[in-house]
């Protein structure tokens, strides 16, 4: 925590800092327990870096659990914690060299006092999402169901410290004249914060955890997000360069998915990621992630999604993935697209496949080109190969609700077929009941792939009623 932020909190009053001292004199008790072994069997084979700090930050949180005092927050919290952190680093034996030990302690503070009366849910690895929408209304997202929270803010006050605490770390502000701010823990995860008058009630928060595990493609199967036959045709489709379209509401899925479908990239290609945070953690070694840059306090240094792809496209990319297509960009990168930069992956936020499509014309018009609307039809029909539409059901499972191939254009129609399809029948109970199907289309990119050498079984097209998932 800087001194700036030290400064600016509040007094702690004696009590609070005598029970402090407790705490602290425990947790170096603790801390110095390994003779005994008490401390040890905790333990788990600490080989890196983050497992050793998310395994002392647990025990931190234990040890100052109390929530009275998370939130005082005062500096003499601060001291304790640190102090807590430096007992618990030296007495452990720990593969850190000392550089490593000094930044971990530091990490460990800031990242426990620094989020406030929010560390014990960003401690929690289940927690996916957290939503403050005032002092006494957090939210928290777990196993994909939102639930409200016990966990309270002493006033509004205290949500803007907390506020503008991550948003310093990142060498942002945030103030009545910028009341919005897109910002990023130390973990990857990502925040949104908002002031009033642009919420009208006060402050905000809404912290996409960056996942301690992603899900990944077993996970997604195992949850019901996709057929085994629907996972089958969408892995041939990446590994045969097809341009994919994922859309989908916010929070549907589509940046998960996204990552997914990746995971089918082969490891011999050069892969560009573009963002507006980076979020995407994907598995190969040949990666380079790019980030777009908001405009600064002086009203400069912005560097758009569209400045990111033209630079990308010379860095000689075998994939350029975008991780959500928003604006002047899609001109650019349907146009990559369009001129042999195929095997592109992106997401759009939109209502169904067809509306996906219309909002990419949208996007390109926004690049402020004229071009006659047929013009940009062509472009976005041969540039994008398969649509992908995600939705979160009300049982908080995310599924793909459609699948469809472009096939082109007819007319000014876009034309497109639906491959798969979720087909809701009910529930039972909270459970959204319903099957996933093939429509019997066998798509035109199958004759395609044959003829390059892929086989895509047939079957895997088929209808089916029976089975329940
Ligand atoms: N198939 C799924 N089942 C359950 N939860 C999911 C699934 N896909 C994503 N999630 C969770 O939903 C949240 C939003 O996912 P994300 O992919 O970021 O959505 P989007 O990019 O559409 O906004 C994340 O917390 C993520 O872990
Ligand atoms: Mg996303």
């Amino acid at each position: 925590m800087s001194e700036i932020d030290r400064r600016r909190l509040p007094r702690f009053s004696n009590d609070a800092a005598a029970r402090l001292k407790t705490v602290a004199a425990r947790a170096g008790r603790v801390a110095g327990e390994d003779a005994d072994g008490a401390v040890k069997a905790a333990r788990p084979a600490r080989t890196d870096y983050l497992a050793v700090k998310a395994a002392l930050q647990e025990r931190l949180l234990d040890e100052i659990g109390e929530r009275g005092l998370l939130e005082n927050d005062g500096a003499d919290v601060a001291a304790a914690v640190q102090d807590f952190a430096a007992r618990a680093i030296a007495s452990e034996d720990i593969a850190l060299n000392d550089a490593e030990r000094v930044r971990l302690a530091e990490e460990l503070t800031d990242e426990t006092i620094g989020m406030g009366p929010l560390a014990p849910l960003l401690a929690d690895p289940a927690v996916s999402d957290i939503l403050v929408n005032a002092p006494d209304q957090v939210y928290v997202e777990r196993f994909g169901r939102l639930e409200r929270t016990a966990v309270r803010f002493r006033d509004a006050e205290h949500i803007v410290r907390v506020i503008e605490r991550i948003a310093a770390r990142v060498g942002r502000r945030i103030d009545t004249a910028s009341p919005m701010a897109d910002l990023r823990l130390p973990d990857g995860s990502r925040v949104n914060a908002t002031l009033p008058p642009v919420t009208i009630d006060g402050p905000t928060l809404s912290i996409r955890r960056f996942g301690r595990r992603r899900l990944r493609r077993d996970d997604l199967l195992n949850i019901g997000t996709f057929s085994p036959e629907i996972l089958e045709f969408l892995v041939i489709a990446v590994r045969a360069r097809k341009n994919i379209l994922i859309s989908g509401g916010t929070g549907a899925g589509k940046s998960t998915l996204l990552g997914v479908l990746a995971e089918a990239i082969p490891e011999t290609e050069r892969i560009v990621t573009i963002e507006d945070t980076a979020e995407l953690s994907l598995d190969q070694e040949h990666v380079v992630r790019m980030e777009t840059r908001p405009i600064n306090i002086e009203g400069r240094g912005r560097i758009s999604a569209r400045d990111l792809l033209v630079n990308a496209l010379r860095m000689r990319p075998d994939r350029i993935i975008v991780g959500e297509v928003r604006g002047a960009e899609a001109l650019d990168m349907l146009q990559a697209l369009n001129t042999g930069h195929d095997g592109g992956i992106g997401t759009i936020h939109a209502n169904s496949t067809r509306d996906a499509l219309s909002r990419l014309e949208t996007m390109v018009l926004m690049a402020g080109i004229e071009l006659p609307s047929r013009a940009v039809r062509e472009q976005i029909v041969s540039a994008i190969h398969l649509l992908v539409h995600v939705r979160r059901y009300d049982d908080g499972v995310r599924r793909i609700e459609s699948v469809a191939e472009i096939t082109g254009l007819e007319g000014l129609t876009p034309q497109m077929q639906e491959l798969f399809a979720f087909r809701r029948r009910g529930k039972q109970g909270r459970r959204v009941v319903g099957h996933f199907t093939g429509t019997g289309v066998i798509p035109r990119m199958v004759d395609e792939l044959r003829e390059e050498g892929i086989q895509v079984p047939a079957a895997l097209f088929q209808r089916t009623e029976e089975a329940d998932l």
